[in-house]
């Protein structure tokens, strides 16, 4: 039996994410969870974000989708909201946090910057992400929401709008000593060739996508969902079909997407 994998993000980010999962673990089945009516999750308070996840954890009872992995695709959500998810399921949850570790050892100048939501850069989980592992660097940080909207953006049109890319990084003041650019947000990837271009390929860019698919397979092997770390001899090598659940309308890649509703009484926050 091949495991069902729900993927989560605020919006179309964590299909980055998604990708270099189905790359490890091409059998797998896939669900990718939006929640698009409360996106930016940037500017939402960590309380209403909870409430959302746990909103989120109710539909996957209510519905027995039997996740086997839920894999949160948002740093946004996961610096806010994972040890509270956790005391709230038995489902195993990997969230996506900035590569701050890995930034720090790739780092030559030893200074480093962390691209991100405004809720990720202020969030004591990332403060303590920085005290743990970046203290033989300067990690500089820079909150935009701004570019969350246009990875959305980029993402249906496929094609980056590169002057509004470089108003906005201008308007971040990135320091110039930075040599490593961690990618905090999983909606920054959609941008990367822009990105690229506005440093030159001068900067490395590093997003979390290829250590979330091997803890997922880890997380599949250890807890005995009868998966291995091999193809599913039915597989064929084809890809298992994708559900999409989204809270607002949305057309993703022609695929119908599902319209559906999370329990959640908090509405002061939404725009
Ligand atoms: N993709 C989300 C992240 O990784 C954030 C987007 C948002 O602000 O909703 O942080």
């Amino acid at each position: 039996m091949s495991p069902h994998i729900m993927v989560f993000d605020s919006g179309i980010g964590g299909t980055t994410v998604l990708k270099h999962i189905q790359q490890y673990i091409p059998d797998g089945r896939y669900s990718y969870f939006m929640d698009n009516a409360y996106l930016p999750y940037g500017k939402l308070s960590q309380q209403t974000i909870i409430q959302r996840l746990t909103g989120l954890l109710i539909f996957i009872e209510t519905q027995q989708l039997h996740v086997d992995v839920l894999v949160i695709a948002c740093n946004t959500a996961s610096t806010s909201a994972l040890s509270a998810l956790r005391e709230l399921t038995t489902i195993p949850i990997v969230g996506v946090v900035p590569a701050i570790k890995p930034a720090a050892l790739l780092s030559k100048s030893q200074h480093v910057a962390l691209l991100a939501t405004p809720a990720t850069v202020k969030s004591s989980y990332t403060q303590q992400l920085i005290s743990q592992y970046g203290q033989a660097v300067t990690v500089h940080l820079y909150a935009s929401v701004e570019l969350v909207t246009l990875a959305e953006q980029t993402y249906q049109s496929k094609k980056i709008i590169q002057d509004k890319l470089v108003a906005e990084l201008d308007s971040l003041v990135i320091d110039n000593r930075v040599d490593v650019v961690v990618l905090g947000c999983t909606h920054f990837p959609i941008l990367a060739k822009g990105l690229n271009e506005y440093f030159n390929s001068a900067v490395l860019l590093l997003d979390s996508g290829v250590a979330i698919a091997k803890r997922v397979c880890a997380i599949l092997t250890e807890h005995n969902t009868g998966w291995s770390n091999k193809l599913d001899a039915n597989c064929k090598g084809e890809k298992k079909p994708l559900h999409y659940y989204a809270t607002a309308s949305i057309y993703i890649d022609e695929q119908p997407v599902e319209l559906v509703t999370l329990i959640d009484p908090t509405q002061n926050e939404k725009s």
